[in-house]
């Protein structure tokens, strides 16, 4: 793997491996080995176009325990605000030594142009680009459906059968579409929920069932996993929205429902959370909330994207 773009292109041997290969990260992490030497003399960078907190903390701490050098680079105080260029931006990080790019930016497709850019020279992972694909965060999801699911016989599995029920702002949802398509390919079968208008033109033509009334889909699909979407309202210029009230009632994860669910459905969410908008306090803070596990899992999933894409062997973890 040179670079992790998309979960679209991912084969379901290699989604899995990858799935594998953060388990073992989780098991030394778990031994409390705190750091391994497998990236020493690699350089990462972390280049963020567009705010975040998960995934660029856990992309640094992930690089920092297999024990490269890390550089954080935001947009906001650099010279990007003086109208530099994502050419000349990649061009100084090259100059600089960098091995590996974790780049989240605001247009779709920028970190494609970059890995396919003679700028430079290194493995480009995608942290997030507008409203295309957020990789990284779909296999930490999936791995931690797994785990949920399958416990410590996880190894080498997909999600065969497993029914997923996916809530929210799918128009400008990046996890949303990550998570489509490797749910796809794991086997995993997907129904998504939303408002009429915040469902994307050519949803029909998604291996999904798309619906637009919560209740109903929960009764009748009766989900393993219910992953509620943040409200992304930065994005939402000229989409209709109903408001905060409605969708809440309409839409939330709300006690109510909470209560309604299967007491094994696993509630998940992306974070950032709107608390009383997309899902109650009282769902994200239940025993049934995945969300700090979906954190933690992250680093796994993260380090182990990096050891793919910058090292050698898998058995330099044994
Ligand atoms: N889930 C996610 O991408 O969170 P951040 O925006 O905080 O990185």
């Amino acid at each position: 793997m040179r670079h992790l773009l998309s979960t679209r292109d991912l084969r379901r041997d290699e989604a899995v491996r990858i799935l594998d290969i953060a388990e073992d990260m989780a098991d030394v992490q778990n031994r409390e080995v705190k750091k391994l030497p497998t990236l020493r003399g690699k350089t990462v960078v972390n280049l963020f176009f567009e705010d975040s907190t998960r995934t660029r903390i856990s992309f640094e701490a992930a690089a920092k325990r297999l024990s490269a050098d890390v550089i954080n680079f935001s947009a906001k105080g650099s010279s990007v605000s003086k109208g530099e260029s994502l050419k000349d931006t990649a061009q100084t990080l090259a100059a600089m030594g960098a091995d590996g790019v974790v780049i989240r930016h605001h247009a779709s497709g920028a970190p494609q142009v970059l890995a396919q850019s003679d700028w430079i020279d290194a493995g480009v992972v995608n942290a997030g680009d507008g409203t295309h694909e957020h990789p990284t965060q779909a296999l930490l999801d999936a791995f931690t459906m797994r785990r949920r699911l399958h416990g410590t016989a996880s190894r080498g599995r997909a999600l065969d059968g497993v029914r997923v029920v996916i809530v929210g702002d799918i128009l400008h949802s990046r996890v949303a579409r990550s998570n489509l398509w490797l749910l796809e390919t794991l086997g995993a079968e997907l129904t998504f929920v939303a408002p009429a208008t915040l469902v994307p033109v050519g949803a029909e033509t998604w291996p999904a069932s798309v619906g637009f009334d919560l209740d109903a889909a929960l009764a009748e699909v009766r989900p393993d996993v219910l992953m509620m979407l943040r409200i992304q309202s930065e994005r939402m210029h000229a989409a209709y929205f109903p408001n905060a009230r409605e969708y809440a009632r309409q839409w939330g994860l709300d006690d109510e429902r909470m209560a309604a669910l299967r007491p094994d459905t696993i509630v998940m969410h992306p974070g950032p959370m709107n608390r009383g908008l997309e899902i109650s306090s009282g769902a994200a803070d239940s025993a049934q909330s995945t969300v700090l596990e979906q954190v933690a899992n992250g680093v796994s999933i993260r380090m182990a994207v990096l050891y793919l894409l910058l090292s050698g062997e898998r058995e330099a973890l044994s």
